[in-house]
């Protein structure tokens, strides 16, 4: 860790997080993020692993850099990898590396992301998307603390530290037989949970603040019906949708000041638009198409979600994408 950055007077960390070529500052203004991140700073002491729970877009991963950046190993690689966009085989020799011939087109032997992140942090996203074989694999690696390249018998030792995240209940993937027990057991040593974006309303203008001064824009600021705007909205894709929101708002300015009318549309919409329009149907109910039924359906439970597609997507049992397409063509 460097010593000379400045800390936080509340949890005592730096509050920067090097994300690709840039570093970015992390807000925490609200009581509730202020705990998140004096709970997060207690972590980044420890050398145990860490579960991060939390919605889509709510700063997992800028968490867990935290933890990384605030702890013994921030002068070793920080590694991330996103579990759930990789087939199981890739993802195998992703995380494990693999051996010269493994496979069809493995010409050469290459370092896994394991061995990349040797005496750093490894970090784990969508965690709970992980296939049954991959997690025994990994539990082994994390018991015998050595790993084996994929189509190789020679084992190397590995020190790392292990931060995952996921939107899931990763107890209720246990229960469900998805995902191991023991595996479960051996990563959940230090959980955290971050916090929706409505439930820290503290945060979304200093949020927003920071994400315009990153824009090369002429605006400034936010007018206050701007302002309100921000305040009011549920922001389903939290700190994400926020960051986009802005991005757009800027792009749209033309003075100092980024207008209402210069956010995306949806804050200004009825956020229970979906409500508002089952609800009005009810008599041709006998008559509904199959297509119609699942349209009402799928409406309803994003309702139910508060607009949250990864949550929806989740209790309709199909793939974010899919959910998106399928919104798509009922907008
Ligand atoms: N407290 C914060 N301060 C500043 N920026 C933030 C903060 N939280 C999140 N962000 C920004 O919001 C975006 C989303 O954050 P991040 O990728 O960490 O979310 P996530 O929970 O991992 O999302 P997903 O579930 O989609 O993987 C990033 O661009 C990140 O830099
Ligand atoms: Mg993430």
């Amino acid at each position: 860790m460097e010593q000379n950055k400045p800390t936080c007077d509340v949890c005592g960390m730096a509050p920067v997080v090097s994300r690709w070529t840039k570093s970015a500052f992390v807000v925490s203004m609200s009581p509730v993020m202020q705990e998140v991140c004096k709970r997060a700073a207690r972590f980044a002491v420890s050398l145990a692993p860490v579960v991060i729970y939390g919605e889509t877009g709510t700063g997992k991963e800028v968490i867990a850099r935290l933890i990384h950046q605030n702890s013994r190993r921030a002068n070793q690689p920080f590694v991330a990898i996103n579990v759930a966009a990789l087939p199981t085989e890739l993802l195998e020799s992703e995380l494990f590396g693999h051996g010269k011939g493994a496979f069809t087109g493995a010409a050469s032997s290459r370092r896994g992301l394991m061995e990349e992140a040797a005496s750093g942090t490894l970090f784990l996203d969508e965690i709970g998307e992980m296939a049954l074989p991959i997690q025994a694999k990994l539990l082994r690696a994390l018991q015998d603390g050595e790993i084996r390249r994929v189509g190789e018998n020679q084992t190397f030792a590995v020190d790392l530290r292990i931060v995952c995240a996921t939107h899931r209940d990763l107890a209720e993937l246990v229960r469900e037989g998805k995902f191991r027990q023991d595996l479960y057991f051996r990563l959940k040593v230090l959980t955290l949970t971050m916090p929706p974006l409505r439930d820290r309303k503290e945060d979304v203008l200093p949020l927003a603040r920071t994400f315009l001064a990153e824009e090369a824009v002429v605006a400034q600021d936010f007018s206050n019906e701007a302002q309100q705007q921000l305040q009011n909205y549920a922001w389903p894709g939290n700190v994400r949708e926020l960051q986009n929101a802005v991005r757009h708002g800027a792009a749209l300015a033309t003075g100092l000041w980024i207008e209402a009318r210069d956010l995306p549309e949806e804050l200004r919409q009825n956020q229970n638009r979906f409500r508002a329009e089952e609800l009005s149907a009810t008599d041709q109910q006998e008559t509904w198409t199959l297509a119609e039924m699942e349209r009402r359906h799928i409406l309803r439970v994003m309702d139910l979600c508060q607009g949250n597609q990864a949550m929806a997507a989740d209790k309709l049992g199909i793939a974010r994408n899919t959910l998106w397409r399928k919104l798509r063509l009922y907008s």
